[in-house]
Order: C-alpha cells, then structure tokens, then sequence
C-alpha cells in the first residue's frame, strides 16, 4: 500500500514539529473526560491505539480553556492544576506509540449550545447548564 500513497506516508515537518507521516486524526468529541473536565484512562487508550496504529498527529478534541468555556458536562478542560497529570499521561502515550499530539482550544461563547436554541443569542454570558461550568472542587480526586 505504502507505494500507491507514497507523499501520504512520507515524513513532513512543521516547523520543528517532525511528523512521521501525513495522517492526521482530525478533532473530534469523544466525551470521554470526567465532569470536572480530566483526562480518563479510556481517552488514553483512544489516543494511544490511534497513534500505534499509524497516525502521524492526533489532534484532541474541543478542549475548554476555562470551566465557564465549556460545553458538555463530559468535555475535557485545561484549566486546572489537577487536570495536568492526566494529559501528561495522554501526550506520554501517544509518544511512546510513535505519534504527536495537538489540540482544538475551546471557549463557549454565549448561544449556540442544545439548551440555547430557539433562544435570543446573549453576548457576554457563560455556559448556562451548571453541570457545564463546574471547575475542580479543591482536594477532589481524580
Ligand atoms: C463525532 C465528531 C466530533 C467532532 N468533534 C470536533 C471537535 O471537537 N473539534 C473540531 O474542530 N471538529 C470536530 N469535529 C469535526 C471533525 O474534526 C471534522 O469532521 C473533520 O475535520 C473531518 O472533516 P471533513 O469531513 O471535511 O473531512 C467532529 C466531528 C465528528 C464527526
């Protein structure tokens, strides 16, 4: 196979961001994170099989930069301390299967959310539904 695709497997660089192909693994929301926004073992694994099995860069899914940016309760944030092990552990795992990883950063703006439509678009506001907009409570585990 790898004849009839050869610039497709063939070794690209961005910048000094060395990719070992062209396959890129396009975001996409797995709800796979914790509802204070953390890194799971089954978001691990997806990434780590998706990497072992050949994808030059995985890029990760929406990724709230803060909690009154999020969107779903199960959506993964990069906003707290606690969160930071966890996507060590993923950028180690994807690594070590051979990949790179980037990242869709994610703010909700006001509007456009499932509870939203129909309604008038407010400017301004956070998250509505609180389950979306918890941050980490202080001493809570993993
Ligand atoms: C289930 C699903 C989840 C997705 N989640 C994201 C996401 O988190 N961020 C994003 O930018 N795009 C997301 N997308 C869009 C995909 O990244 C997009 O479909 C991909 O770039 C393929 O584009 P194409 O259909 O034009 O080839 C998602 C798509 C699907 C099907």
């Amino acid at each position: 196979m790898k004849g009839n695709f050869e610039i497709l497997f063939s070794p690209y660089a961005v910048k000094s961001l060395a990719l070992k192909n062209r396959l890129v693994l396009p975001p996409m929301g797995t709800s796979y994170g914790t509802v204070f926004g953390a890194v799971t073992p089954r978001f691990i694994h997806y990434h780590r099989e998706r990497a072992a099995g050949g994808v030059g860069i995985n890029i990760v899914e929406f990724t709230a930069v803060e909690p009154r940016g999020r969107l779903n309760p199960r959506m993964l944030g990069i906003y707290e301390d606690a969160q930071m092990p966890g996507w060590k552990s993923l950028v180690d795992a994807v690594h070590e299967a051979g990949g790179k990883r980037g990242r869709h950063s994610f703010h909700r703006e006001s509007g456009g959310g499932q509870e939203d439509r129909g309604r008038r678009r407010r400017p301004g506001g956070p998250g509505i539904r609180q389950g979306c907009r918890r941050a980490w409570p202080p001493g809570h585990p993993v």
